[in-house]
């Protein structure tokens, strides 16, 4: 997959930018402030719908004044599509070849894998960052993973203001079954669509892994389901095992008023030589393992879409020191991956042992250097 033009208007302080890409690799270069995460922020846009650093899209808009405009001509194994993504104020529209598409199936389109400023939270953070991950990775195979994520947290609003009406022994036990019943089968989605896709991942480690470490650091990443008495079991039996959960709890659930197990509280460990990285890992293990998860999940994209997807990654420097720079950006380029990086090191990248093409960001405007 080749993004082969993108287009930016009034994103943040991006003016009219309009800019040819490279199908090997492109180091957005410049000062701080000027505007780099901004382009990686309107492929972003472009590929998910979605900004990676905010959910309110309107906070995307210049402060001059909108509407913002991103727009990007991209290449396929299937041809050549453009896409467009319009925000003004509140209002927004997603076009592939100028129509006018739902949210569910403007996205997945774009193949594209992003390693942005939010990346350590996935390993530093709390476990609903763990689940965005998985969540992420897998509406991007599949788009409508995202209605049966809805829908699940809708079924669980509904059981959860019903367990506040029980507190202080209110009736309603039946109702409450039936609301277990249909949250057993939206939680057996999630957590079906979970496992397989945490499953594959892990399968997909060991590449970006040994390249990274060659001296034989093993990283591994496991699902942890709640409820945990679901782990070793066939995931065809969750439905039950959950039901099972909560009528054991169903006491406690209505003293507390809310959901105590389902896949709300699923987690993923990720081990680096048997350290917990959630909670022991030092600052260049975590950053080290986000780029192989990402990495992985850039393979796993590929295997799906049949064609290597593109690759963009904030601060490339941040997260690597200088070896691992280099063997990142030659992982990219034999992977025949399209990949866009920023950087406010320039002579960095003048050291990558692959081509690639500079291209300055200054004050919200590009020029390519060379
Ligand atoms: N809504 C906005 N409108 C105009 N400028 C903005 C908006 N939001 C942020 N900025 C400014 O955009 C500039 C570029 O930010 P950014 O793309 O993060 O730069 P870089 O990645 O090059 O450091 C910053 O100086 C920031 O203050
Ligand atoms: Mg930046």
């Amino acid at each position: 997959m080749w993004l082969r033009k993108i287009e930016s208007d009034r994103l943040r302080n991006l003016k009219a930018v309009s800019l040819e890409l490279d199908a090997g690799l492109t180091v957005l270069s410049g000062r701080n402030g000027q505007g780099k995460s901004g382009i990686l922020e309107s492929i972003y846009l472009l590929a998910t719908g979605r900004s990676f650093r905010t959910r309110k899209l309107d906070e995307l808009i210049a402060w001059s004044g909108g509407p913002l405009r991103v727009a990007g001509e991209y290449q396929w194994r299937g041809g050549e599509s453009n896409l467009a993504v319009i925000q003004d104020d509140a209002a927004r529209a997603l076009l592939v070849d100028g129509r006018n598409l739902p949210f569910e199936q403007y996205i997945g389109r774009l193949g594209m894998v992003d390693l942005t400023a939010e990346r350590m939270q996935v390993l530093r953070g709390g476990p609903e960052e763990r689940r965005r991950f998985l969540d992420r990775g897998i509406v991007s195979l599949k788009p409508s993973f995202l209605r049966i994520l809805g829908e699940y947290r809708q079924i669980r609003a509904q059981r959860n203001a019903l367990l506040r009406g029980m507190i202080g022994g209110g009736s309603g036990i039946r109702q409450l079954q039936a609301w277990d019943l249909r949250l057993a089968q939206a939680a057996g989605r999630i957590h079906r669509g979970r496992r397989e896709y945490a499953v594959l991942l892990a399968g997909k480690l060991g590449a970006p892994c040994r390249r990274l470490y060659p001296d034989g650091t093993e990283l591994t990443l496991r699902y942890l389901p709640s409820p945990a008495s679901s782990r070793d079991s066939h995931p065809s039996e969750y439905d039950s095992i959950l039901l099972a959960a909560l009528e054991k709890n169903r006491e406690r659930d209505i003293g507390l008023g809310f959901t105590a197990s389902g896949p709300h509280r699923d987690d993923l460990v990720v081990e680096m030589d048997g350290t917990d990285l959630r909670k022991f890992g030092s600052a260049g293990q975590v950053r080290g393992a986000m780029v192989a998860m990402k990495l992985a999940k850039l393979s796993r994209l590929q295997e799906d879409m049949e064609e290597p997807p593109v690759f963009i990654m904030d601060d490339f420097d941040s997260d690597l020191d200088e070896v691992g720079v280099a063997i990142l950006a030659k992982y990219l380029h034999t992977g025949g991956f399209q990949a866009i990086v920023a950087t406010s090191k320039e002579e960095f990248a003048h050291r990558l042992p692959v081509p690639f093409r500079n291209v300055k960001v200054q004050d919200g405007t590009v020029s390519v250097i060379d």
